[in-house]
């Protein structure tokens, strides 16, 4: 069968094993890499990968042959934890957070989530669209082809659902795919300071309403101290579970109060952060086979010291993700490869280890692992194209932008 677009002559394709779950440990740090590789591609979709000439049976007069000497290509990139949709910016909280206020301080000022609660909750739909539509556009530009992105900046329904509404609206408009995570318990609102359980029965009395109009696919929740507890977080997990949504949980980014074991318990596809996870929590997220989508991004931009404990992970049997954390407070960035460099630089991840965490095993936090996140013939074509001679050289030569061609379903968009 001949191909509609061959990318050929790539001095190395990444192409990661799908094995019917995400990799765990130190399948981790295996993978094929191919080397002067192409990529055929027939409808859309991934028709082969292989090494050397391409076979002369793939070509016909019809197929577009670009010669990409030198470039290293990947399946393209899946950001699979952002707060994508929010009115305003943080910069005036900036100068705080270099004169060593902490972000839990800044929160309880009514700052932080909160400040950005009260922006988004004055910003139009209008507003949202454009300003999210540009966030994603940078992206897009970074390599990034799927992203997952949750609400949590109206705490209350309406903003809430408005801003799931514009998530749908962007998939539905830009070529990038979006999954939707509903995450009213982001925060505890002012009005709630002191009755926040009564607000976790008021967010799960929100859950119908998203199923109802198909709003979310995930529901997440802040379990941190001075936010929701263990407790809380359990309860609104369960619920959403009970109604038939995938499940995750922020837990362990600041202090560890309990959000792993939660997380085990519940079985959540995903557990968020983990900074300050304890040996027996990372024992417990590993039997109980849930992600750790971890954001070292983050922790750089909180100027904090301690990134979580990635190799232990991996020593411990779990399967983890890279992701940015895209977000107004605590990391604004757009930028995914910084986030995977700092994964190489700090966590002390190998190339191979940080691209299998945003490829396959990031499909899987987002459960897209049928259609994307390899090369596996008929899988969609979404290939993110570096301008670097090999994959070392890509989180080597670091925060700079390396993608030079991105590919969504076949299709150039970058
Ligand atoms: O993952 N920690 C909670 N939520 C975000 C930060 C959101 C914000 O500060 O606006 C996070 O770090
Ligand atoms: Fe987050």
């Amino acid at each position: 069968m001949a191909a509609d677009r061959i990318l050929y002559h790539l001095n190395e394709v990444f192409s990661p094993k799908d094995k019917g779950r995400p990799l765990r440990g130190e399948e981790m740090n295996q993978t094929t890499i191919l080397k002067d590789a192409y990529i055929a591609i027939k409808d859309g979709k991934i028709l082969k990968v292989g090494e050397g000439d391409v076979p002369a049976e793939l070509i016909d007069e019809y197929t577009v042959m670009e010669d990409l000497t030198g470039k290293v290509a990947t399946p393209g990139l899946i950001d699979c934890h952002t707060h994508l949709v929010y009115g305003g910016s943080r910069e005036h909280e900036f100068s705080k957070k270099l004169n060593g206020m902490s972000y839990l301080d800044i929160l309880a000022e009514g700052g932080g989530i909160l400040s950005t609660q009260k922006a988004t909750r004055e910003a139009d739909f209008d507003t949202l669209y454009d300003k999210t539509k540009n966030l994603l556009e940078h992206m897009m530009v970074h390599g990034v082809t799927t992203v997952e992105a949750k609400s949590g900046y109206g705490l209350y329904w309406d903003t809430e659902k408005r801003q799931m509404e514009v998530v749908k609206a962007l998939d539905k408009d830009l070529p990038v795919d979006l999954i939707s995570t509903f995450m009213a318990a982001h925060a505890i609102p002012e009005e709630n300071k002191d009755n926040p359980d009564d607000f976790i029965d008021e967010v799960i009395g929100m859950l119908p309403q998203v199923k109802a109009e198909n709003l979310a696919e995930f529901v997440d929740i802040f379990c941190e101290k001075g936010v929701f507890t263990a407790k809380q977080s359990e309860k609104l997990l369960r619920a959403a579970k009970d109604m038939g949504f995938k499940t995750r949980i922020h837990a362990d980014e600041i202090e560890s109060i309990g959000g792993s074991k939660v997380a085990a318990e519940v079985g959540t596809v995903s557990a968020e952060h983990l900074m300050m996870i304890t040996d027996e929590d990372i024992k417990g997220l590993a039997e109980a086979h849930v992600i750790g989508n971890l954001l070292p991004a983050t922790t750089f931009s909180l100027i904090e010291d301690t990134y979580a404990p990635a190799r232990k992970m991996l020593d411990a049997g779990m399967a983890i993700t890279l992701t940015t954390d895209s977000n107004p407070g605590s990391c604004p960035t757009a930028n995914l490869q910084f986030a995977m460099q700092l994964g190489c630089l700090y966590m002390r991840l190998t190339p191979v280890e940080v691209y299998n965490a945003v490829t396959i095993n990031a499909a899987y936090s987002v459960d897209r692992a049928k259609t994307i996140g390899s090369f596996d013939e008929g899988k969609r074509a979404d290939i993110t194209v570096f301008d670097a001679k090999n994959l070392d050289y890509t989180m080597y030569f670091f925060a700079t932008n390396l993608a030079s061609r991105v590919y969504k379903d076949g299709k150039l968009i970058v």
